[in-house]
């Protein structure tokens, strides 16, 4: 069997990592039994290329560099879907797999979907079911395009398999398999903790203020922020980074990891100078897989747009403030055991919850299947739909 797996963006990352893994694996055993080992070959579009944000998740999750990189870059929505459909084409006529495995919400995950079945390929979408409901989001017009065309939906919990029902999705087509990055969060989970809080705030540092040393773990916020909601409008941007500056920052330090969208709309919109040196802000390069693990485990409280990271809160037990106005991922939120609010960009709504939140203790919670064994699922899923 030959499986393509295609990934563009971080969120990919982490996912595709525990699949490749068993996969190998999975072709010891076959080779030990004198059977064909599964040909396994990964495609990155190129979408996310600096450093860090790609190649180091490639070294730190100890998967191979990509077999083929699109090197597609940064560009409009369609630029990245059409140039990634283009080159993608090329490989799947050349390869010719069985299937073609897409992860998460991403461009790249659309992309891959639409070229390969086109090209008449099994195409199973890992992460499948998810919704937020919200057209504005790109990621959701990328989840509903790649799920209506997908031959094998492998969802992460139950409330994604009625999303699927809902829009008439046959049974037979869905696997329920839990989370597949908390694979790589349980795999990942005791090297990060070796890591010291100070020394990754110093390696990653942007700050240019006089930053004293975080000594007490429990106390500080750990923040990211790149929807495009939350970020490319000047006056939500300008309350959010104030809010930070003026408030949160005077309660607790806060770790900012900057997004380079982000990076790029603050300066922009004249924010940057200010935040680089404010006083208890320690703004921070995207970080590398472990050291965000590590800030997550110890951290006081989350800020964040992030689907991932909510996900991640949930199961470390982070308090989380989830700064949109919807989820795809309600599972996460606190009606169903998660750790996460959503606080949207409502300033008010944010520091009444801010204040009410860090009153709380860490409650980590497992949902249904994020056990840390979801990738041998998802391939199990394949190779069982092989000999249907
Ligand atoms: C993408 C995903 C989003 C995911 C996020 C995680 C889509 C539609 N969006 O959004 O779901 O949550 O990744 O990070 O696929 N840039 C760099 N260096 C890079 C990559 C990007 O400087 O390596 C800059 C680009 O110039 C661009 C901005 O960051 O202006 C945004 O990048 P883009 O790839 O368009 O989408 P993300 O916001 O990262």
């Amino acid at each position: 069997m030959k499986i393509i797996s295609v990934v563009g963006a971080r969120p990919n990352f982490m996912k595709v990592a525990p699949f490749i893994h068993n996969i190998n694996k999975n072709n010891k055993e076959l080779i030990a039994k004198g059977q064909n080992p599964i040909a396994h070959i990964l495609v990155h579009t190129g979408q996310h290329y600096d450093d860090r944000m790609s190649k180091a998740f490639f070294k730190a999750l100890n998967i191979p560099d990509a077999d083929i990189n699109l090197g597609i870059g940064s560009g409009t929505h369609a630029e990245q879907v059409g140039l990634s459909m283009i080159e993608l084409e090329k490989v799947f006529i050349l390869e010719n797999p069985d299937w073609v495995v897409i992860y998460g919400d991403v461009n790249a995950t659309m992309a891959a979907t639409v070229t390969a079945k086109k090209l008449h390929i099994k195409v199973c979408h890992v992460e499948a079911g998810l919704r937020s409901g919200d057209m504005k989001m790109p990621e959701e017009i990328n989840r509903l395009v790649t799920d209506r065309l997908s031959d094998l939906l492998l969802v992460p919990d139950r409330l994604s398999i009625e999303n699927l029902k809902m829009e008439g999705v046959p049974d037979s087509k869905i696997r329920f398999v839990g989370n597949i990055m908390i694979d790589t969060l349980e795999a990942n989970r005791k090297k990060a903790d070796l890591l010291n809080i100070e020394e990754i705030i110093h390696t990653n540092s942007i700050s240019s203020g006089n930053q004293q040393l975080i000594t007490n773990y429990k106390s500080y916020a750990l923040m990211t922020l790149h929807r495009p909601s939350n970020v490319d409008d000047e006056k939500v941007l300008k309350a959010l980074t104030n809010f930070i500056m003026d408030e949160v920052s005077k309660e607790i330090p806060v770790i900012w990891s900057i997004h380079p969208r982000t990076e790029k709309q603050l300066k922009a919109f004249e924010l940057w100078g200010k935040l680089i040196k404010s006083e208890n802000i320690y703004l921070v390069y995207p970080l590398d897989y472990h050291s965000m693990l590590k800030l997550n485990m110890y951290a006081g409280i989350m800020l964040t747009d992030s689907g991932g990271l909510q996900e991640e809160c949930t199961v470390l037990g982070t308090p989380c403030l989830t700064m949109r106005w919807n989820t795809e991922r309600p599972i996460t939120l606190r009606e169903h055991g998660g750790a996460s609010v959503l606080v949207g960009n409502n300033i008010e709504r944010i520091r009444k919850e801010f204040f009410d939140t860090q009153q709380q203790e860490r409650k980590p919670e497992r949902p249904e299947l994020w056990d840390g064994n979801t990738a041998k699922r998802c391939l199990d899923a394949i190779l069982d739909y092989h000999t249907e």
